[in-house]
């Protein structure tokens, strides 16, 4: 990933990774506050990293952003702006900052960078501006960017209740259960249309909109009861209704919002015949393309092998448990 360069006196730097929710997130209680329609429930992954420096500078004269090392778009750039000015007006600080922003994954295709992504700068800026950096605060800022980001803030397995304004950790199950993601990667260009503007589109247009958020309680409470229980295969199943219920009601958007792609359709059958053959192993989507496969650690490698040779995907990344946000020192 870019290292970044942010150094010195007054630099945070934060670490956080992505999550991938099992029960899925799609629809906005109050567009305002950023409040969810529905819960959700989502495993934080070590594999997918990003790491934030943040600097408050009072030479800088407006705040400035590097992602990957560029400067940033102004869409990222606007949001992160929100954010910092969520932090100053706490802080009563005055002064504009320097974001620097690197990612160990493809940047908005669909693999939850907006999720790591506002958990470190979160992470970052209030540590930069002397405010209390708990996993709650850190998960309240984030969610008000980016809602998938409040569970960024805690590690393993995580819910984030409809309309609440902060995450939670579901404690107790990590080292037993050695949950595992293997991401079969089928594109990596931005994706066509962002979360926000997709769910917005979504909830405004879909017809079946009404019927997903009737429906996702009961599913989210399945997953946590499933991962209560220790039963994979019952949370995995319940899994995949989250992810079909939600993409059903894009489809049904006008015009219609399709995220996947040949290679999404082919990795989705390549799951089901792998379970077929006995491997515990079930799929979810995003707002984008790549195909999620939930498991345990000890199939993950016959999952990697047989995704690695679906016509379309293009890369395969297998990922286990990781932390919450966290600060580290700064280079
Ligand atoms: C499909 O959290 O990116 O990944 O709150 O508008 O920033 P905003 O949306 P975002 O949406 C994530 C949607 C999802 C499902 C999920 O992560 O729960």
């Amino acid at each position: 990933m870019t290292a970044l360069n942010l150094t010195g006196v007054g630099t945070c730097t934060a670490v956080a990774y992505a999550n991938i929710a099992l029960a899925k997130y799609w629809g906005k209680l109050d567009a305002d506050n950023n409040l969810a329609a529905v819960p959700s429930l989502s495993l934080t992954l070590k594999a997918l990293r990003t790491v934030t420096a943040v600097q408050f500078d009072s030479n800088l004269v407006k705040d400035e952003m590097t992602l990957d090392g560029r400067s940033a778009a102004p869409g990222p750039l606007r949001r992160a702006v929100h954010l910092l000015d969520r932090v100053r007006r706490q802080s009563g600080l005055q002064q504009f900052a320097r974001i620097e922003s690197g990612n160990s994954f493809p940047t908005a295709s669909g693999l939850a960078s907006s999720a790591s992504g506002f958990a470190a700068l979160s992470h970052a800026a209030l540590q930069a501006s002397g405010l209390p950096t708990s996993a709650s605060a850190v998960s309240r800022l984030a969610r008000q960017s980016s809602v998938s980001a409040a569970r960024s803030a805690y590690g393993g397995l995580v819910t984030l209740e409809k309309g609440a304004p902060e995450a939670e950790p579901l404690a107790g199950l990590e080292p037993t259960l050695e949950l595992t993601f293997v991401i079969a990667i089928t594109n990596k260009g931005p994706k066509a249309t962002g979360s926000t503007s997709g769910m917005l589109h979504t909830q405004g247009t879909s017809p079946y909109y009404r019927a997903w958020t009737e429906a996702a309680p009961k599913v989210f409470r399945e997953i946590r009861t499933g991962l209560l229980d220790r039963d994979v295969r019952r949370a995995g199943e319940a899994m995949e209704h989250s992810t079909l219920l939600m993409h059903a009601s894009m489809m049904a958007a006008r015009p219609a919002l399709i995220y996947w792609e040949p290679a999404t359709l082919a990795a989705m059958n390549c799951v089901r015949q792998l379970r077929d053959n006995g491997v515990l192993a079930y799929f979810t989507m995003d707002a984008g393309a790549h195909v999620k496969v939930l498991t345990l650690r000890r199939e993950a490698t016959v999952i990697e092998k047989a995704l690695l040779v679906v016509p379309g995907v293009q890369q395969v990344i297998v990922s286990g448990i990781g932390p919450g946000a966290h600060g580290i020192a700064s280079p």
